[in-house]
């Protein structure tokens, strides 16, 4: 209640989107309850994938905690993973402020953490800006697992960024399959040195243009990716959206899908993970709801 209501005040007083102001009143929020005197658990409906024990199934998407800010206070949210990013990196450039800050952040966090023995994961949404699927933008994906590798429990390839190769009507399938390539051979020399990272890429599917997506989901799986981030964009409900993950399912012969897209309640999560969603992920809902409605949410898939 409070919540919605700081969020109207901030918005409507500025004209300004919810999307603007709903990571930093999430942000205070989370930090004031640090000091309740009691400590609200982490729901914990454990969810094993990719070799990790997830907390619970639901995930904060990418975008809301861009630099990992919110790490330390994140449990509040209840979600069983936080996805810190996008962080875009260039691999030509020897300093970034974006990649200095995030890496400041989750050592904070990291820090905050010690003590305890953390239940929620973190994953880390690496990306590039250029839009191209060649050796260069590999290369920042690459110099982004290098950066990144020690502080993720998992890593992000985003593919879904609106002006990427990637996301074109007609992708090059060439392409993309040695920009898999290239990128698959740095993440297992990291693991041989290193051990296992899971890397997971995160494509757009939208409602529309989706015929390429069975060929690009099973050119990841033979790669050796460890699953993938599937963001539904412009589905006009849940029901069209479910049947089409359950075909995916099916002709992937059970890859691992992480779902994204319009999750609003308890049910639109239990019914994606029905029709085949390993984990899920949500934004909006938690922009408009704030963290203690979002918790509810997840509790209730009791
Ligand atoms: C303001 C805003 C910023 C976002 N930024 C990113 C981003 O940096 N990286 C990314 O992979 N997705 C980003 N997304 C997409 C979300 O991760 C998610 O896929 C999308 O919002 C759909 O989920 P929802 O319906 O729960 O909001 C962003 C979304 C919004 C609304």
């Amino acid at each position: 209640m409070l919540y919605r209501l700081l969020l109207k005040v901030l918005t409507s007083s500025s004209n300004g989107s919810i999307y603007k102001y709903a990571p930093l009143v999430n942000y205070f929020f989370c930090k004031l309850c640090r000091f309740s005197p009691r400590k609200l658990p982490l729901p914990l409906f454990p969810k094993p994938l990719m070799g990790l024990s997830f907390a619970n199934p639901v995930g904060l998407a990418a975008g809301f905690d861009r630099n990992g800010k919110l790490l330390p206070y994140s449990e509040m949210i209840g979600c069983g993973f936080i996805e810190i990013g996008t962080i875009n990196v260039d691999a030509t450039k020897e300093s970034d402020n974006e990649v200095m800050t995030a890496i400041q952040n989750l050592n904070k966090a990291a820090k905050y953490d010690q003590s305890s023995n953390r239940q929620q994961r973190w994953g880390i949404n690496l990306g590039s800006l250029r839009n191209t699927l060649d050796e260069q933008t590999a290369a920042d994906y690459n110099k982004g697992m290098d950066l990144f590798w020690h502080h993720a429990d998992y890593l992000v390839i985003n593919l879904s960024r609106p002006e990427s190769d990637a996301r074109s009507l007609d992708p090059d399938m060439n392409s993309l399959d040695t920009f898999l390539t290239n990128i698959k051979y740095h993440h297992s020399t990291l693991t041989s040195y290193h051990g296992h990272v899971p890397m997971v890429a995160k494509i757009a599917v939208d409602h529309v243009h989706n015929e390429h997506i069975i060929a690009i989901l099973l050119l990841l799986r033979d790669h050796g990716f460890d699953g993938v981030i599937l963001a539904f964009e412009n589905w006009p409900d849940m029901k069209p959206m479910s049947e089409y993950l359950c075909r995916l399912k099916t002709e992937t012969d059970c890859f691992p899908l992480i779902v994204v897209g319009g999750i609003r309640s308890t049910e639109d999560i239990q019914q994606l993970m029905a029709a085949g969603a390993s984990l899920v992920q949500i934004y909006t809902s938690l922009a408009q709801q704030g963290p203690l409605q979002t918790r509810k949410m997840i509790s209730r898939l009791e």
